[in-house]
């Protein structure tokens, strides 16, 4: 059978990627587009990827990278940048394979969608942490009913980062406009949402949000959200409530769901490595099981000497295997890896942030399904980024609209990242 051939965009995280899926038979990954020679270099060194001996081609160019007769596209260019390649994609029925999230704006989702739906090709956000050993299990628990309905779901993405780590601010937030030093606290979304998105099939209709305003005091800092978290909550399709973070940063680190039904609750254990802690009331413990359960899950997959050496607790293979199998039985991924799925956790990060700097104001998440939906948002433009075409932030980044980093901070900041 023929391999599908992969480009990739971004030499960051695209290169990780890449590495996970020359771990697969049916594809081959041909090509990198990679507009800085600087960071093509160091994501080579940095994620150690060999093309099993072969030089890998880099391009400049997008378009031309386009021309490279390619299957498929790795979007893993910056953060809040990736509709315009995807809808490039689009144009010529390349499949999408997509880094989080797939718009920074709701008027972005509306060219999105509107591209993806006059192409024939595949659309699979890139989200690895529901295929964390953990989070499968939770799914499993779900699915086999136990808990009874779902009512309540708690996602934390918890990665504390100190502005004085100079390794982690030279190898990814090395310029002064860079989105890492404007991410409102809900635009990270996808870790702590997707897991309880997938394991009990809810989608968020309402949004509320609230951010923990406690900025940084380090020397060198170029991070403009002095934010440590926002705690967002959201009301579902199925009347269900889920509580999550985006990117949450207060000690300590950690990724910790929690998924509660009529019956009973299952949840990993903070600080506990993998464990699962799985409690049912008194009077609904099904057979076989006790009232409190903890045990360490197992993965029970034919690949598992792949996933242990993958990173993200073996997500990142897991995600890579199951865009390739979309590919092989040319279908779009299952949910919340669709781009409906996709837009929808866009729009959480979005409107969590407006109701952020609005007081906790609640924001219906709009249906882009509708037509009628889309010619209202066609023009809500509004972002907290600096974009590469010149764009200007147009909204606060931060709880504190008029926060900034300091003079001396951004000048020790400067300082860091020369030598
Ligand atoms: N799922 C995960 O666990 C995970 C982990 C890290 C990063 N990410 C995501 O991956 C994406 C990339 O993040 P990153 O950590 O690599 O940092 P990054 O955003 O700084 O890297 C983006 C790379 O794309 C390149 N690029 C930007 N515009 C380009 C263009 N027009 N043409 C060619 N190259 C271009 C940049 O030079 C850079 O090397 C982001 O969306 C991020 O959220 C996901």
């Amino acid at each position: 059978m023929k391999k599908f051939r992969i480009g990739i965009l971004g030499a960051g995280r695209g290169l990780c990627i890449a590495q996970n899926l020359m771990l697969i038979d049916d594809c081959e990954v041909v090509a990198l587009c990679e507009n800085n020679e600087e960071r093509a270099r160091w994501g080579f060194k940095e994620f150690g990827f060999t093309n099993a001996g072969k030089e890998l081609p880099v391009f400049k160019d997008f378009d031309e990278f386009l021309e490279q007769d390619l299957d498929a596209v790795v979007i893993a260019n910056y953060f809040h940048e990736h509709t315009p390649f995807a809808i490039k994609c689009f144009r010529k029925n390349i499949h999408v394979f997509c880094e989080c999230i797939s718009n920074s704006t709701l008027a972005e989702g509306v060219d999105l969608i509107r591209a993806y739906e006059k192409s024939n090709s595949i659309f699979m956000l890139a989200e690895n942490y529901p295929q964390m050993i953990f989070n499968r299990e939770m799914k499993r628990v779900c699915d086999g009913g136990s808990l009874g309905k779902i009512l309540y779901a708690e996602g934390e993405y918890n990665h504390p980062a100190q502005p004085s780590d100079k390794e982690f601010t030279k190898g990814f937030c090395y310029f002064p406009e860079h989105w890492r030093h404007y991410l409102p606290r809900t635009y990270y979304v996808t870790h702590s949402l997707a897991p309880i998105m997938w394991a009990t099939g809810a989608t968020p209709k309402r949004v509320s949000a609230q951010a923990i305003f406690e900025p940084f005091t380090d020397k060198a800092s170029a991070r403009q959200v002095g934010d440590r978290a926002a705690i967002i909550t959201t009301f579902n399709d199925d009347g269900s409530v889920f509580k999550f973070t985006g990117c949450g940063g207060f000690g300590a680190h950690s990724n910790s769901y929690r998924i509660c039904g009529t019956n009973g609750q299952v949840e990993n254990l903070r600080g506990m490595g993998d464990k699962v802690m799985l409690r049912y009331n008194s009077w609904s413990i099904p057979e076989g099981k006790e009232e409190t359960n903890l045990y360490e899950p197992e993965w029970n997959d034919k690949d598992e000497e792949f996933i242990k050496q993958s990173g993200h607790g073996g997500g990142d293979y897991i995600v890579a295997r199951m865009f390739i199998e979309c590919l092989k039985e040319n279908r779009q991924p299952e949910f919340p890896y669709d781009i409906y799925s996709a837009i929808n956790m866009s729009s959480v990060a979005i409107l969590g942030h407006r109701s952020v700097l609005n007081g906790g104001k609640p924001y219906d998440i709009p249906d882009y399904h509708l037509e009628e939906t889309r010619k209202q948002l066609e023009n809500d433009n509004d972002s907290p980024f600096y974009y590469s075409d010149g764009r200007e932030p147009t909204i606060p980044c931060c709880s504190h609209p008029d926060y900034r980093v300091t003079d001396e901070q951004m000048n020790g900041y400067l300082e860091f990242i020369k030598d």
